[in-house]
């Protein structure tokens, strides 16, 4: 089993709480002081010359990500958040013919459902898929929804309330047959699960960097498989998506034929230069160590929770559990603000209960810990 102890010192908070909520806000890597001060030094010396330095970094900052989901150079970008990349993507398609229904499960992430929802307006046919259990999606739910008239199916690599792992590969496969597109929203997975975007096939992906990734807010990623980079055409764009921006054209956009057509305006520069510690950290300590030492803690978490009685509403098989273990029972709710007031810092979510999620620089005595508090608090209330 990898021994990722000596990385707690580079996350300042560890030695403040007990911090299990990596599936929410990843711990600053303290690196991050000296990056905003390259970002501050910059301005402050360069002033607006800074500029020939901050565009670059859209694509060279999502070269580090690159590289965690093995992404072939120039097919990756940062963008602001997931919410705003699935209005780009959107805005790449026309629901006015016979293939314009869009397939993902009532488990998605809401953000991405608001997007798509919002353009049945424009005629696209929105079929969400029932879980029958709230913590897993049978694939063959899916595989059965995916047809001829499917244009794109905009999916979770792993569930956000449960972190069970959708096989991704399986619906990609199936998408393709049909001539359908998946967008991968991989929020969850990349920097916990293995991801290969080459392997997987996938036509777009999308994330974040403010949970496993430890890269914090401001910094959501694109991949597009290089060959459909200059299929689309997004019609939210702005002016860095121009072939010369600096042209100032008013004619209609004449795309770049790179990946930055589907960048937008200027770039919020700051969250680029403070994601980067944590994708250089990410990628130092293997996501293939994480993964093991994530299987581990959350099966020590499970198996805690289940001798406490508590309903686990996560998948059972490790193989299907990315990084969080939700566990619920009457009061859970007030029993997460509790856990917060004594320190450990863990989420709460409707329909699946608190959120434990531990990464590399936990301990195995912290995933104890926890537990042990949530019995305390338990059985002080009665809960
Ligand atoms: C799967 C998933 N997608 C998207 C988001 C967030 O979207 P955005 O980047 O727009 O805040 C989250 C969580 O915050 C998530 O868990």
């Amino acid at each position: 089993m990898p021994d990722l102890k000596a990385w707690r010192k580079e996350f300042p908070i560890l030695g403040k709480c007990t911090y299990l909520i990596s599936n929410s806000l990843g711990a600053m890597p303290r690196g991050v002081y000296a990056e905003l001060k390259d970002f501050a030094d910059a301005w402050a010396t360069q002033g607006v010359l800074a500029w020939e330095d901050w565009v670059p970094m859209v694509k060279s900052t999502a070269e580090l990500i690159a590289k965690i989901v093995n992404a072939p150079r120039d097919t990756m970008i940062m963008h602001q958040n997931v919410s705003v990349l699935q209005h780009v993507l959107i805005s790449c398609f026309e629901f006015s013919g016979k293939r314009n229904k869009v397939i993902y499960s009532d488990l998605e992430f809401p953000t991405v459902h608001y997007n798509w929802k919002a353009r049945e307006a424009d005629g696209a046919r929105v079929v969400i898929v029932k879980s029958p259990d709230g913590v897993h999606l049978p694939t063959e739910l899916m595989l059965k929804e995916i047809d001829e008239e499917t244009l794109v199916v905009p999916v979770s690599y792993v569930l956000f309330r449960s972190a069970f792992i959708q096989d991704a590969k399986a619906i990609i496969r199936r998408a393709h047959e049909v001539g359908a597109v998946v967008i991968l929203d991989a929020y969850q997975a990349v920097g916990t699960i293995p991801v290969d975007v080459q392997d997987l096939d996938v036509d777009f992906m999308v994330g974040g960097s403010v949970k496993w990734l430890c890269g914090g807010p401001g910094a959501g990623y694109l991949y597009a498989r290089k060959d459909l980079i200059t299929k689309y055409r997004p019609k939210s764009c702005g002016w860095f998506s121009h072939r010369e921006p600096f042209a100032f054209d008013m004619g209609p956009i004449d795309y770049a034929d790179d990946i930055m057509r589907y960048s937008g305006g200027s770039p919020g520069v700051p969250a680029l230069y403070s994601a980067r510690a944590g994708y250089r950290i990410v990628r130092k300590v293997g996501v293939k160590a994480i993964r093991k030492r994530s299987q581990q803690m959350t099966a020590r978490i499970v198996e805690l929770a289940l001798a406490l009685g508590l309903k686990v509403n996560t998948p059972m098989d490790p193989a299907l559990r990315a990084g969080t273990v939700s566990v619920d029972f009457p009061g859970s709710e007030e029993a997460c603000h509790e856990l917060i007031r004594r320190k450990f810092i863990v989420d709460y979510r409707p329909k699946a209960g608190i959120r434990n999620s531990p990464h590399f620089y936990n301990s195995d005595d912290e995933c104890d810990a926890i537990m042990d508090e949530i019995r305390k608090i338990r059985s002080k209330s009665k809960m």
